[in-house]
């Protein structure tokens, strides 16, 4: 699959919402955190992958803001599995040259996580190979107030005129700051939405939703092979098919 890939034609920023952990554990009769154990393997083969083709940004939807409601305990187990995780893995996104960023309202998260995640970010902040993304009591309707109240602030002490709001302003308060918008969007699990990701940043994204395959069992192959069929549905933001340049083959 890796060979048949473009590598001129990259996605620049792919984006993850990595579902089907519960189910994927309950199908083996073992409890709901024990799918988001093996989960960890997934987004360990989705950073390789990408440090392989040289994507230059990955954003992995890992915890929700809607994600609270669940039951206490898989909460807890799930900011338990982060802070081991992140701790376990730094080292080796370190020397990938991989450089770890965190979106999301990061003050809810319990103070050892925020610690961990933190030193990691320092640590890993001037390596200039992908931007891992964790998203993290993240959602895109949280994200949108969060740059409004920025940007009204900035109004009201007029540092900003109402009419210099163009979209790029709007984008630049953003979470994910410099990263261009999602090219591509994967979905695991077999649930066709978006579940509040990234609602700014995939306005023009390719979808693609895996039916038949829950988190824990996503690999390298699944990310090439989604990377491939992106590159074959032609993008035409709004024009003519005609219009288009021509792809060299
Ligand atoms: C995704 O898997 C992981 C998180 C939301 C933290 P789920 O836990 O949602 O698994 P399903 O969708 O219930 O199978
Ligand atoms: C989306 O999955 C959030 C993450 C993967 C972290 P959910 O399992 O929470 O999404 P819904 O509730 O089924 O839409
Ligand atoms: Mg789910």
């Amino acid at each position: 699959m890796k060979e048949n890939i473009n590598l001129s034609n990259l996605p620049k920023h792919i984006a993850v919402i990595m579902d089907g952990n519960g189910r994927w554990a309950k199908k083996q009769g073992a409890m709901r955190i024990f799918g988001h154990h093996h989960g960890i393997k997934s987004v360990r083969e989705t950073v390789e992958g990408c440090v392989e083709l040289g994507v230059k940004y990955l954003t992995l939807y890992t915890f929700s803001t809607e994600n609270w409601n669940r039951p206490k305990l898989e909460v807890e187990g799930i900011m338990q599995l982060l802070i081991k995780t992140i701790g376990e893995e730094v080292p080796d996104l370190n020397k990938n040259n991989v450089r770890l960023k965190a979106i999301g309202d990061l003050d809810s998260l319990p103070k050892s996580a925020r610690k961990t995640l933190q030193d990691s970010i320092d640590l890993t902040k001037n390596n200039t190979g992908l931007t891992l993304t964790l998203a993290l009591s993240y959602s895109g309707k949280w994200e949108i107030v969060e740059v409004t109240k920025k940007i009204a602030q900035q109004v009201k002490s007029g540092a900003l005129a109402i009419e210099n709001i163009t979209e790029e302003v709007f984008a630049s308060f953003l979470a994910t700051e410099k990263a261009p918008d999602v090219d591509l969007m994967i979905r695991t699990g077999g649930d066709h939405r978006i579940s509040n990701y990234l609602l700014w940043q995939l306005a023009y994204a390719e979808l693609y939703f895996m039916d038949d395959l829950y988190w824990p069992e996503f690999r390298k192959q699944h990310l090439f092979g989604a990377i491939y069929e992106y590159q074959q549905r032609e993008r035409r933001f709004g024009k003519t098919s005609e219009q288009l340049p021509s792809v060299k083959v």
